[in-house]
């Protein structure tokens, strides 16, 4: 048997009425309101029906201050996935939940009580929340930094990890007649004493059907680099050039090694937005049509959280920015990485506020494209094949037309290619990813490997 080519991986980014700012109110996307569990059910269906590995909710801990203009998030993720775990069988879900504002106990528990429901489908995006207002929704102090948000977290990953393999697979026994539940010596305390978190374990819950959740992250900063190359199974990043993202890719899959990691189980997801016409021309005109819809003031307010409440409110919207317009990267405690994406493009461009507010309209940053499906499934492929991605985390401006169009017209293309399953084969988001199964702190029972051992 040949070895099979490397396979694409396919996540669904669902956000609002789709990912272009203005989607809300464009006729195309879904009449649903976006607090009614049904929107996210029929895509999280649409999006099982054409294969993809998983979906993905995001979440901030805190109302935008755009609200008047434009609505976000909102559905709470970790009860919407147990919703969608019940609309579908076999697509992976991953929900954001934040190590600077949850304690990792309760976060441990409510991921493993999801792999269970879904069956071994759930995948957590570990952010470490950014934005500077939610720290006032906890306990009234300020903007934890961007270096203690970090610190935090990787003491928390030690504590969750530990919660998580504190059952060992074969801990329940369950035999009714014999009056025997579970194995005590198959289920064990962590006593972790750090200077973030003391915590005792184990967990109150049985081991969870993929070890432990498969493990998501989206910061891109030296720090956050280095965080997802210990812990990510899967990373998703913003790039609006093949170029960083390929240096990106390279660098990450370099520090996955460095920390003894196969470098192949890190997956490397760039965000890609692709407005799809019939022909170039009407790809355009749907782009336009969309961002015809756009308040250039949504995008100054936005422009301003991502640079941790920057005042950007007298910069004119018709000449041409330079850098010195931005405060220093470096400086900035919010998300640190999309602020350089947002410097580089204008570095590289040169484009006026109204120009860059525009793109960033399109999906905040990420790689935004109008084109036919011949053109995106072109560059889906060259992506992936130069090493600028092992997949994409696709984020439709329009939700759910753009959606479907991609599902119609680009993944048959994919997979005519042999780069898209046709079928799943796995049951659990890790297969699906392509993953190992996380090795287990017990040793098997008597030594020796019983049968279903996954270790
Ligand atoms: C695709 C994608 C999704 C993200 N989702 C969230 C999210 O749901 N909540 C959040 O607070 N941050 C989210 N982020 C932001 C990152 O988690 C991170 O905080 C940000 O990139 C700043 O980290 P850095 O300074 O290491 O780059 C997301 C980023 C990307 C690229």
């Amino acid at each position: 048997m040949s070895a099979m080519k490397r396979q694409l991986h396919l996540n669904l980014f669902i956000h609002s009425r789709g990912h272009h700012e203005a989607s809300w109110r464009h006729p195309a996307s879904s009449p649903l309101a976006l607090t009614d569990i049904r929107y996210y059910q029929d895509l999280a269906q649409r999006a099982e029906a054409a294969k993809f590995d998983s979906i993905f909710i995001a979440d901030q801990l805190a109302l935008a201050e755009d609200v008047a203009q434009a609505p976000r998030i909102w559905l709470e993720p970790v009860t919407t996935l147990a919703a969608l775990a019940m609309a579908t069988t076999r697509i992976g879900m991953i929900a954001t939940a934040s190590t600077t504002y949850a304690e990792p106990f309760n976060l441990a528990r409510q991921f493993a009580s999801l792999d269970h429901i879904s069956n071994g489908r759930v995948g957590w995006n570990i952010v470490t929340s950014w934005l500077a207002t939610a720290a006032r929704n906890f306990g009234g102090t300020g903007q934890v930094s961007h270096a203690d948000r970090y610190a935090r977290g990787e003491e928390f990953m030690t504590v969750v990890k530990a919660l998580w393999d504190s059952w060992a697979e074969d801990a329940v026994v369950d035999d009714r007649v014999g009056g025997h539940y579970a194995r005590a010596d198959r289920i064990r305390p962590i006593n972790h004493r750090g200077d973030f978190y003391q915590v005792a374990g184990p967990l109150n819950m049985p081991r969870c059907p993929q070890g432990r959740p498969v493990l998501v992250q989206a910061g891109s900063s030296d720090t956050g680099r280095r965080f997802a190359a210990r812990h990510a199974d899967a990373v998703f990043t913003a790039h609006v050039a093949k170029a960083t993202a390929q240096d990106f890719y390279t660098n990450l899959k370099a520090l996955a090694t460095a920390e003894g990691r196969p470098s192949d189980q890190v997956l490397i997801l760039p965000g890609l937005s692709p407005m799809i016409g019939s022909t170039e021309a009407e790809a355009q005109r749907l782009a336009r049509e969309v961002d015809d819809l756009c308040d250039p003031e949504v995008g100054r307010k936005r422009l301003s959280g991502r640079f941790g409440g920057h005042d950007f409110s007298n910069l004119p919207l018709d000449r041409p920015l330079r850098p010195e317009d931005f405060p220093d990267p470096g400086l900035v405690e919010a998300a640190r990485s999309r602020t350089e994406v947002i410097l580089n493009l204008v570095r590289r461009d040169r484009p006026t506020l109204r120009q860059l507010l525009g793109y960033l309209a399109g999906a905040r940053g990420h790689f935004t494209i109008a084109g036919t499906p011949e053109q995106i499934a072109e560059l889906i492929e060259e992506w992936f094949a130069d090493h600028a991605a092992d997949g994409f985390n696709i984020m439709p401006p329009l939700l759910p037309a753009q959606l479907d169009v991609f599902s119609t017209e680009v993944i048959p293309l994919l997979q005519r290619r042999g780069l898209f399953r046709a079928e799943y084969v796995g049951e659990t988001l890790r297969e699906h990813y392509g993953l190992p199964w996380p090795r287990s702190a017990f040793a098997p029972r008597g030594g020796l490997p019983r049968a279903g051992w996954r270790g």
